[in-house]
């Protein structure tokens, strides 16, 4: 969530750090697009290290040395620990589109995603009415993930402070394929199988059917968090926090 709504912020900023541009010189927009995919290139090498100084760390890969969970759905009970987990793929997105209208202040992106996947190690004990020990190697992966969708922002009122305000965000999650592949959730190789094709059917509505109710989710939770995070910071604080510069 961190990373989205960071990527959020970028997008927005380096829009409107071209917007600025665009006040003199109008036929822009394709010159901002290209300032703003040359930023997302030193993003996806800062993810890296991540931003240490900003309380962010690495997101390539994205570790968790260890994690207990207690998942409690209705009568499906889950309670268990991760160790060594590491999502992969985070920075090997390609922008397919990136498209700044200067004119009505709105910047149109998509990104793909080919594998945004995790393996961890497990243990649960899950339960219905009984109670069974598990633990295994798990591997879950997201393919064809393609996020797209639009930014709509102001710059300010002329002649005030130029702080950059976002006004809506709209962005579409559609998954192309989900695997899922955890060990050990039974000791049937054909039911284990089976259960991971339930777990990534699963995923796949959960993802591909709730595109709307997502898209509202974000507009209305993080858009006034990155206005919040955006704050009273100069575009060029926030483009040199976003470089790691
Ligand atoms: C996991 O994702 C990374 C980054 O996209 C990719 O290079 C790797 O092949 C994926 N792993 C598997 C097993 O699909
Ligand atoms: C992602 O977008 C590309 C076009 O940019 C399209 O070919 C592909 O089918 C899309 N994938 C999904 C899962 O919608
Ligand atoms: C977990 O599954 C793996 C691969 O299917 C198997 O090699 C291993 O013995 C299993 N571990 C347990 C504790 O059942
Ligand atoms: C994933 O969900 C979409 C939309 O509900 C559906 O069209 C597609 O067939 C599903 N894919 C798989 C692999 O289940």
């Amino acid at each position: 969530m961190k990373s989205l709504s960071l990527l959020a912020i970028i997008l927005a900023l380096a829009a409107c750090q071209g917007a600025e541009v665009a006040e003199k010189f109008a036929a822009q927009s394709r010159s901002v697009d290209s300032i703003i995919v040359d930023t997302l290139e030193k993003v996806k090498v800062q993810m890296v290290k991540g931003w240490p100084q900003y309380g962010i760390p690495p997101l390539a890969p994205f570790e968790i040395e260890h994690k207990e969970f207690d998942l409690d759905a209705g009568s499906m009970h889950a309670k268990g620990a991760v160790d060594g987990l590491a999502v992969h793929g985070l920075n090997e997105f390609e922008v397919r589109v990136m498209n700044t209208n200067l004119i009505l202040s709105r910047l149109k992106f998509e990104f793909n995603f080919a594998s945004l996947n995790v393996t961890t190690q497990y243990k649960a004990d899950v339960g219905a009415n009984y109670r069974m020990a598990r633990d295994g190697g798990a591997f879950m992966a997201l393919e064809d993930l393609n996020i797209s969708g639009h930014i709509k922002y102001s710059t300010g009122i002329v002649g005030s402070n130029n702080f950059l305000r976002i006004k809506e965000i709209n962005v579409n999650v559609v998954t192309g394929n989900v695997v899922s592949n955890i060990e050990n959730l039974s000791k049937y190789r054909i039911l284990n199988k089976k259960i991971n094709e339930i777990i990534e059917e699963f995923i796949n509505l959960t993802i591909n059917d709730n595109t709307e109710f997502f898209a509202d989710w974000l507009d209305s939770t993080v858009t006034p968090i990155c206005n919040d995070l955006i704050g009273e910071r100069t575009i060029k604080d926030i483009i040199d926090i976003i470089t790691g510069a």
